[in-house]
């Protein structure tokens, strides 16, 4: 059955949930097929997949066009589509118009976006506009000049910060919170205070569920690989295996054999 923001709302307090994200339709497919319930059109493909060194040069139409192909692979997943650097910051106007986009156009069901309560307002908009919203607050990587790549939520002003962000964010509507590498007890609290699920990625076990950039748990994707992945494949070294074997044959005429041949 398609899972809905309501619905996936709701899992807050049972098992644990298990997400990931994926960024063409194939992938997507099996993802969806193992029983994953939301799969995130994340703006790390913009590292996994597109060959940048960062999230910032992901634009609307990258994150339009691997939306729209996984969406097309998907039967009951929810598929949030990550709003790109510079697609929700300048003003709330321009937000929900490229916010709309990615369900008119791409086939998402929701979009996530960074920021704490600073950000609130315009949840509150997209949601009341029929757009839900899923948070991300703790290291926000389209924030990399300013933050780096580092730890957030460490000391109590930092803490009481994200705590106040998520609370901010629950209360503006967001259906649900990512939880980026911050310390686990600080996820825990504030799993423990908002109605929503939180979906910790570097954010220890106290969350309501887990997030891994597909790619990274694949061992598709090796350039750096965070602490928090666990690397549940190594289809990078099987791939690039596969294709020293290809070549060997196509060389030494081991391929095509008669079996891949068209006679007469
Ligand atoms: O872009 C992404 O893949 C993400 C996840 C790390 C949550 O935002």
């Amino acid at each position: 059955m398609k899972m809905t923001p309501a619905a996936f709302r709701a899992l807050k307090g049972k098992e644990p949930i298990p997400t990931l994200t994926a960024s063409d339709t194939p992938t997507a497919r099996l993802v969806d097929a193992a029983g994953i319930p939301l799969i995130l059109v994340g703006d790390s493909l913009g590292m996994t997949v597109l060959g940048f060194d960062s999230t910032l040069s992901v634009t609307l139409d990258h994150m339009l066009h691997h939306t729209a192909a996984v969406a097309r692979g998907v039967k009951n997943a929810l598929v949030v589509a990550d709003m790109p650097f510079m697609t929700y910051q300048v003003n709330d106007d321009e937000a929900v118009r490229n916010a709309g986009r990615f369900l008119q156009e791409a086939g998402a069901d929701a979009v996530k976006l960074e920021g704490g309560a600073e950000r609130a307002g315009l949840v509150k908009r997209l949601v009341q506009n029929g757009i839900p919203v899923m948070a991300h607050i703790g290291l926000t990587p389209q924030s990399v000049k300013e933050l780096g790549y580092k730890v957030q939520g460490r000391g109590d002003a930092a803490a009481e910060k994200m705590k106040n962000d998520a609370k901010a964010l629950a209360e503006a509507g967001a259906f649900a919170i990512v939880l980026e590498a911050c310390p686990a007890p600080l996820a825990q609290a504030i799993t423990e205070s908002v109605p929503v699920p939180t979906i910790g990625i570097g954010a220890g076990a106290g969350c309501d569920g887990q997030i891994l950039v597909l790619n990274d748990m694949l061992g598709i994707f090796t350039e750096f690989t965070p602490k928090f992945v666990k690397v549940y494949a190594r289809l990078g070294e099987q791939m690039r295996q596969a294709f020293e074997q290809y070549a060997q044959d196509v060389r030494t005429r081991a391929f095509p054999a008669p079996e891949h041949t068209y006679k007469d």
